[in-house]
């Protein structure tokens, strides 16, 4: 190990983290700087070999599991303490940014790289990880991996999920891992944490709004997603009078407008979004057959959930007439309130470090979610420019970026000596 600087938060290097995000987003980079990196494609399993090369060079263990999380290890001198883990995701929205997810696995790997740097032994081993599939825009549900890690989801019903162009995800996940192989874990995925800690760009404007450094989070909003099928019945656009039509388009049209009505709530708190529509057999002269769309729907209330998904099914029961139709949930991840402990030590880094910070709730999901299912949990956001996100303009400062990595290794390393 190197010379003994003896605080892991000073070994943190702002060139070395944004140069680390440069090389990254090349795979998969779009022409309007931003990247699409979708779960399991090949240039997932590009990120993933990027990953191993740079954990490789630095002398860690990687290792993947059955759903495809890729572990990369720096030991702890008690070799049975279970260990502090730390990251995010490095798949992407089709339309994604360099950072969403990225951030949380390089801020990770540069507290390890710091750790080395400082030449800081820690009791426990700290684990930086990519969860597989966190973004659930290729492959349903989103926050696969973690998910199935902290067994919210069961290993084999993921891998019969199918993607949009009916891929199947296990065939999916065995050409990425031999694209990019890794020593696999073999068995359920899942092993003793000792704590989690995920930073995260915040994707929302108040750390920018309120010119604060780091978000100390608290909470993460819950969140459902729900698929809704209509039936309609294929026939001539040119000679079919309109009471002769099972129009499913405009069946889904009547549902999606009652829908927006009902969860246009007045302290807008409530998240509704239609994101895809599927309509079919698309063609232009023939009466829709049948119309998909899917519901993502989140607040920070189990309770105000309960009461709009009954809204969103009574609507499919009554609007879609006379096409038939159903809801389905696939999804549904209870609101997450993180450790106060691991709360109280963010708070207490940002601090020590001089940097402004202000407590704040998630709106987005991460995996910390699932994670905090198994041991004490939280998570660092830094800002991001107008509060972008899932968009190739997502952007955040190197500075930013480095001081939420030197919150995390700071936090990282006192929790590997507890
Ligand atoms: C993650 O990208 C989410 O949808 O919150
Ligand atoms: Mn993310
Ligand atoms: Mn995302």
């Amino acid at each position: 190990m190197g010379a003994a600087l003896k605080d892991s938060s000073v070994a943190v290097r702002e060139d070395r983290l944004w140069q680390r995000h440069a090389d990254m987003a090349k795979l998969g980079g779009t022409p309007k700087g931003g990247v699409n990196r979708q779960a399991l494609s090949a240039e997932d399993a590009a990120a993933r070999n990027l990953l191993m090369s740079w954990a490789a060079a630095r002398g860690f263990q990687t290792f993947t599991d059955t759903i495809g999380n890729l572990f990369v290890r720096r030991d702890g001198a008690d070799g049975n303490a279970p260990p502090v883990m730390s990251g995010s995701h490095m798949d992407s929205q089709p339309t994604g940014g360099r950072f969403d997810g990225m951030y949380g696995v390089l801020a990770a790997f540069e507290a390890l790289e710091a750790l080395e740097d400082a030449g800081i032994r820690t009791r426990r081993p700290v684990i930086a990880v990519a969860w597989t599939n966190e973004e659930g825009s290729r492959f349903q549900p989103g926050a696969m991996g973690s998910a199935v890690f902290a067994g919210h989801n069961r290993l084999d019903d993921m891998l019969a999920v199918k993607d949009w162009k009916g891929v199947v995800l296990k065939d999916a996940l065995d050409e990425t891992l031999k694209a990019a192989p890794a020593p696999l874990r073999d068995g359920p995925p899942g092993f003793p944490v000792g704590f989690y800690v995920e930073a995260h760009i915040e994707q929302g404007p108040r750390l920018e709004k309120a010119e604060r450094t780091i978000g100390v989070v608290t909470a993460i909003q819950g969140s459902r997603r729900f698929i809704v099928e209509i039936d309609g019945e294929e026939a001539h656009a040119g000679t079919t009078p309109r009471a002769a039509r099972k129009d499913a388009f405009a069946a889904a049209t009547r549902v999606a407008a009652a829908m927006y009505e009902a969860t246009n709530d007045r302290d807008d708190a409530l998240r509704f979004t239609i994101g895809r529509v599927e309509v079919a057999p698309g063609s232009p002269n023939t009466v829709p057959g049948k119309a998909t769309f899917t519901i993502d729907m989140r607040h920070p209330s189990d309770a105000v959930l309960d009461v709009h998904e009954k809204k969103l099914r009574d609507i499919v029961a009554t609007k879609a007439k006379p096409c038939p139709a159903r809801i389905e949930r696939i999804t549904n991840v209870a609101p997450t309130d993180f450790d106060p402990k691991v709360i109280d030590l963010v708070r207490a880094k940002a601090r020590a470090l001089k940097l402004t910070h202000m407590d704040m709730p998630s709106g987005a999901g991460h995996d910390a979610m699932h994670i905090a299912k198994l041991c004490p949990a939280g998570m660092i956001f830094v800002p991001c420019e107008r509060g972008v996100s899932h968009n190739e303009s997502e952007n955040a400062t190197p500075a930013d970026l480095a001081a939420g990595a030197r919150v995390l290794v700071g936090v990282l390393e006192e929790l590997a000596n507890r």
